[in-house]
């Protein structure tokens, strides 16, 4: 072809950062308006990359994105495409280490964009896989949860090692989504929550805690029950900043929203920084929400509608 593009989007944790690693249950929603395309356009020239970070020759691409570099590299080989010209330029809406899946989302949007290229059918664990290979570049050992979500449609109910399932959701909520403008420190809190563990057991029951919030929250989801949703988001709050994983700003964000109408407000993903969450009943209450936060320093704000992609009305 000689232009191909590939979407993907952004992602959140709902419940079970943290206690995931340890073999609890989480689950994820993919976040359909924050978006991250590629398009790929054939050139005569060598082949050239476009983002946020780099404009220029795919071989002098620096080092901390040489993830991407070798994603494509692995693909143009097992495609046999290695001396093809093209520009590949990305253009990304979701802000990167807050953990709304910025890397994984790329790395998807790219795959699908280079399949598309090169006609070239794509299966569903065939693009988990090669996401997989930048995603491990990047962040070491990932568990595959956020490539696993960028590339659904629906909520993802995830234990590590397992096969995903999707969580159906009946009724309407609102979530509204804040970014406190402070880097996410996903490492660092997965190190912190580990000398937790091997130190104190309130931490282990914490852990389990959080995982029993997961499965109860998937039950609300299923019922509707969005009040006992919004306590069992707030409860996780209160299990992870007592990890030590939370920050004040996100303390106040979620004190915040509570107190301008949201049923429940959570940190999402690694914390120590990154995005709050807050589960609103309607849309009026989450702009609400949404402009209190705005107001005390949130550098971004988004609502979503909590729903199944089938869900009518
Ligand atoms: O910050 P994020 O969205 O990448 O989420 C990290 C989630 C953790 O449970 C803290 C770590 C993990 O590998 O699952």
């Amino acid at each position: 072809l000689k232009t191909a593009i590939g979407k993907s989007h952004a992602k959140i944790i709902f419940f079970g950062e943290h206690s995931v690693v340890y073999g609890q249950p989480a689950i994820c929603l993919p976040i359909s308006k924050i978006q991250t395309k590629v398009t790929i356009t054939k050139t005569n020239a060598p082949q050239t990359i476009q983002s946020r970070y780099f404009d220029g020759k795919l071989i002098d691409m620096p080092n901390n994105e040489t993830g991407i570099q070798l994603l494509i590299k692995t693909i143009l080989t097992e495609l046999h495409q290695e001396n093809v010209s093209f520009n590949i330029k990305i253009q990304s809406e979701i802000p990167s280490e807050r953990g709304m899946g910025s890397s994984a989302a790329t790395a998807v949007a790219l795959i699908r964009a280079l399949f598309h290229f090169f006609e070239q059918p794509l299966s569903h664990s065939e693009l988990l896989r090669l996401a997989d290979v930048s995603e491990q570049y990047i962040h070491g050992n990932p568990s595959g949860l956020d490539a696993a979500t960028v590339s659904a449609k629906a909520p993802i109910w995830f234990i590590r090692g397992r096969r995903l399932q999707t969580v159906p959701i009946t009724k309407n909520a609102f979530l509204v989504i804040a970014d406190t403008g402070i880097l996410g420190q996903t490492g660092l809190a997965v190190q912190h929550v580990k000398s937790q563990l091997a130190s104190s057991t309130s931490a282990e029951t914490a852990i389990e805690r959080l995982g029993e919030n997961a499965k109860s929250a998937r039950e609300c989801l299923t019922t509707g029950n969005f009040k006992k949703l919004g306590t069992l988001m707030n409860n996780s709050q209160n299990l992870l900043a007592k990890l030590g994983v939370s920050h004040p700003t996100l303390d106040l964000f979620a004190q915040l929203a509570i107190t301008n109408g949201a049923l429940g407000a959570k940190l999402t993903g690694g914390g120590m920084g990154g995005c709050l969450i807050a589960l609103t009943q309607d849309k009026k209450t989450a702009q609400q929400v949404a402009d209190i936060l705005i107001k005390n320093g949130a550098v971004n704000t988004w609502i979503e509608p909590l729903k199944s992609p089938d869900h009518k009305g």
